[in-house]
């Protein structure tokens, strides 16, 4: 694996000299993991069919689960739909709107996408990420770039370069580390259905920012808060997010949490074998500050509480990696109300993190 890394995002230009060596592998079939604002991911030439059945066999990724592809401009857009094809009034506002950023839209699939990308799928996800780093490397590819999270499959996804490393190494060509990525939780999806447009998996863009863009109400797919509705988008019946600890999270009242918690760790109801736990704790500042339960400070992450759920969704994934670098068995977490914002996007992939172990507590 090639790696290289960039500090300076400010010179498109300069950008595009840097990655040039990666848009050529691209170019040639190769694997090339770059940084977008969301997370890292994964990218091939999403018009060659084997460089994108490569990225199912680097991720071990199941092959009914379809990719998402980056664009870095208009033109790349239409290369991608079919020939001729008319956006409707609220795909044409939802992309002058939310791109480049977090958001996925479900669009017709051209004929030059390769079958591999959407298996089984008459539409194709497609989004311009908003990361100089991610939009010069596709614009310098010169073709639309299929790109999955560049992690193995069902692991965290990865928000720093040497998480993708850790995965990866051996079965990728390049490797652009970019410092962390700003969001850190996957971009939201989202299909646009006759009379509604529905949320298939919650992220960056938000149930009320795409309200108020357009006419139509916006629902969630049953299985974005019920583990055992079916799922709409493939990609969300598999094992996701999950670190080999056990994941556990209580959210509602603080007094509750902490209490929760601490019967937890006491090995109360279905609690914690004191002998065998090695716990972790996810909280914020001044919660942990008030917690009585020692843990050392590798276990421990105490995240500013002004706006906790925006800093939960920016350190979560990489949390969830190094703890089970240390060890832990058990990663605690203060979780937040689901109900709104980024927080929709946080408790759904903590959900699947913690296989169910979310507790709302008064
Ligand atoms: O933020 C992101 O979206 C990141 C970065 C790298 O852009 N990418 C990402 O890709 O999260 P991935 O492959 O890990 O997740 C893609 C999700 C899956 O749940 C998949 O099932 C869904 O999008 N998806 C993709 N194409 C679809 C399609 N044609 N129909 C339904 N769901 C689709
Ligand atoms: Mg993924």
């Amino acid at each position: 694996m090639n790696r290289c890394a960039i500090d300076d995002l400010r010179d498109v230009a300069q950008l595009r000299r840097r990655v040039a060596a990666a848009a050529a592998s691209l170019r040639a079939g190769g694997l090339v993991a770059f940084p977008t604002e969301t997370v890292y991911g994964l990218g091939a030439n999403a018009f060659d069919d084997t460089a994108v059945r490569r990225i199912f066999a680097a991720k071990q990724r199941p092959v009914d689960n379809p990719l998402i592809v980056h664009i870095a401009n208009r033109d790349q857009l239409e290369a991608c739909l079919p020939v001729g094809y008319h956006l409707s009034p609220d795909e044409r506002k939802l992309m002058q709107t939310f791109w480049p950023g977090p958001l996925t839209l479900l669009l017709p699939a051209g004929p030059q996408i390769a079958p591999a990308v959407r298996p089984g799928q008459e539409l194709v996800g497609v989004r311009m990420p908003n990361h100089p780093v991610a939009r010069a490397l596709i614009a310098e590819a010169g073709v639309p770039v299929a790109a999955p999270s560049a992690n193995i499959s069902g692991r965290p996804s990865p928000t720093v370069a040497d998480a993708v490393a850790a995965d990866l190494e051996d079965a990728i060509d390049w490797l652009i580390d970019a410092g962390p990525s700003a969001i850190g939780v996957e971009s939201t999806v989202l299909l646009l259905e006759p009379d509604c447009a529905r949320i298939l998996r919650p992220g960056g863009i938000t149930q009320e920012m795409i309200a108020k863009t357009i006419q139509r109400p916006v629902l969630f797919a049953a299985d974005v808060f019920d583990l055992d509705a079916a799922p709409l988008s493939p990609g969300m019946k598999y094992r996701h997010y999950a670190p080999n600890a056990r994941v556990h999270v209580w959210w509602g009242e603080e007094a509750a949490i902490a209490s929760a918690m601490r019967a937890f760790l006491e090995g109360e109801g279905d609690g914690a074998d004191a002998a065998t736990t090695i716990p972790a704790l996810i909280a914020p500042q001044d919660f942990v500050s008030r917690f009585e339960w020692h843990l050392p400070p590798v276990r421990m992450a105490a995240l500013p509480a002004d706006d906790y759920a925006t800093n939960l969704a920016h350190a979560l994934y990489d949390l969830l990696r190094r703890f089970d670098q240390v060890g832990a068995t058990d990663i605690l977490v203060y979780g937040v109300d689901p109900a709104h914002g980024i927080s929709t996007a946080v408790m759904n992939r903590l959900q699947k993190a913690a296989s169910g172990r979310v507790r709302r507590v008064e």
